[in-house]
C-alpha cells in the first residue's frame, strides 16, 4: 500500500520544500520508492533538485491540463525524473498556477490530482507531495488525496495562530467528506535556535501549545548547510549527511516507517552513496 503524505503549511518559508526533499531522500535511503510532487507553482522543490523549472516541458501541469481537456488520465510516471536511486520528482513550473484557475471550473476539482497520481500507487512506496503557501485548491487537493499531512512549522510569535487556520482546514476537509481519514502524521519544528535564550524559549512555549492539538514529530535547527545543499541540487541528507538537521531528518523518517511499519521493505539496503543525485 502505498502511503501519501502531504507536506502543507499555508505560511511560505517554513521548510516545507526542505523538509519533503530531506524526508523524501532519507527515506529512499532507507528502502522505500518515493515519489515527490511538486504542487507548488514556485517551483521551489523542482528547483532545489537541481532542475530548470521553465526549461520543463513537461510538469505535472501537462497532465492536469491533459485531464482537464478530455478527462483522460495521463499516465504521470511518463512526467517524473529520476533524483536518484528510488527517488523521483513530478516536477512543477508556473505554468501550475494557470491550472489553478482551471481547476476552479472542473468537475471534482479537488480530487483531481488524486486521479493523477492513481498509477504512482503501483510504482511508489510513499508519495510525498510539496503544498504551496496557501490553501488553494492545489493544496486542497493534496489534502484531499493524503493519508497524513506534515505540518513543518517555524517556532516564532503567531506560528500558533497560523497553525489552528491550517488545523482548522483539515478538520474542514475531513467533515466535507473530501477526505475523511485524513490524519496528522505530526509537526515538524524547523530552523529553530537553541543559541538564544530567547529561541529556547519560543521552541518551549510553542512546543507546550501544539502538544495538546498534535504530535511533534522532530525538530530541525537553523543551519547555513540548508542553503548551501539547495545551492548544489541536493537534499541536507546528502550534502551534509553527518550534520544535526540532517541527522534530525533521518530520525523522523525512521520515526515514521516504525509507524507505517507495514511497509518495512524485505531488505532495507542502507547504501553508502545515499538516495539522492550525487
Ligand atoms: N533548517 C534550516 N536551516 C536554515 N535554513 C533553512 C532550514 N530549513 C529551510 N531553510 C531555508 O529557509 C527558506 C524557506 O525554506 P523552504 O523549505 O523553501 O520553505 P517553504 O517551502 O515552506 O516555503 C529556504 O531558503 C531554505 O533554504
Ligand atoms: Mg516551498
Amino acid at each position: 500500500v502505498t502511503t501519501i503524505v502531504a507536506v502543507a503549511n499555508q505560511k511560505g518559508g517554513v521548510g516545507k520544500t526542505t523538509t519533503t526533499f530531506a524526508l523524501g531522500a532519507a527515506l529512499a535511503e532507507r528502502g522505500q520508492r518515493v515519489l515527490l510532487v511538486d504542487l507548488d507553482p514556485q517551483a521551489s522543490l523542482t528547483s532545489a533538485a537541481g532542475l530548470e523549472p521553465d526549461e520543463l516541458e513537461q510538469t505535472l501541469y501537462t497532465a492536469i491540463a491533459a485531464y482537464l481537456k478530455d478527462q483522460e488520465t495521463m499516465d504521470v510516471i511518463a512526467l517524473r525524473r529520476s533524483l536518484g536511486e528510488r527517488l523521483d520528482l513530478l516536477p512543477a513550473n508556473i505554468e501550475l498556477s494557470v491550472a489553478e484557475m482551471e481547476l476552479q471550473t472542473a468537475v471534482r476539482r479537488e480530487y483531481i490530482l488524486g486521479e493523477l497520481l492513481e498509477p504512482a500507487r503501483r510504482a511508489y512506496d510513499i508519495v510525498l507531495i510539496d503544498c504551496p503557501p496557501s490553501l488553494s485548491l492545489l493544496t486542497l487537493n493534496g489534502l484531499t488525496v493524503a493519508d497524513e499531512v506534515i505540518i513543518p512549522l517555524v517556532p516564532e510569535y503567531l506560528a500558533a495562530r497560523g497553525l489552528g487556520l491550517l488545523l482548522k482546514s483539515i478538520q474542514r476537509v475531513r467533515k466535507a467528506k473530501l477526505n475523511p481519514r485524513l490524519a496528522i502524521a505530526g509537526i515538524i519544528l524547523t530552523m529553530t535556535d537553541h543559541r538564544t535564550t530567547h529561541g529556547k524559549e519560543i521552541a518551549a512555549s510553542i512546543q507546550a501549545h501544539i502538544a495538546s492539538q498534535a504530535p511533534l514529530l522532530g525538530e530541525i535547527r537553523r543551519t547555513i548547510k540548508v542553503s548551501e545543499s539547495t545551492a548544489v541540487g541536493q537534499p541536507i541528507t546528502h550534502y551534509a549527511a553527518q550534520s544535526e538537521a540532517a541527522q534530525a531528518y533521518g530520525q523522523i523518517a525512521d520515526r515514521l516507517l516504525t509507524r507505517w511499519s507495514n511497509k518495512a521493505p524485505a531488505a532495507a539496503p542502507l547504501t553508502t552513496s545515499g538516495g539522492a543525485r550525487v
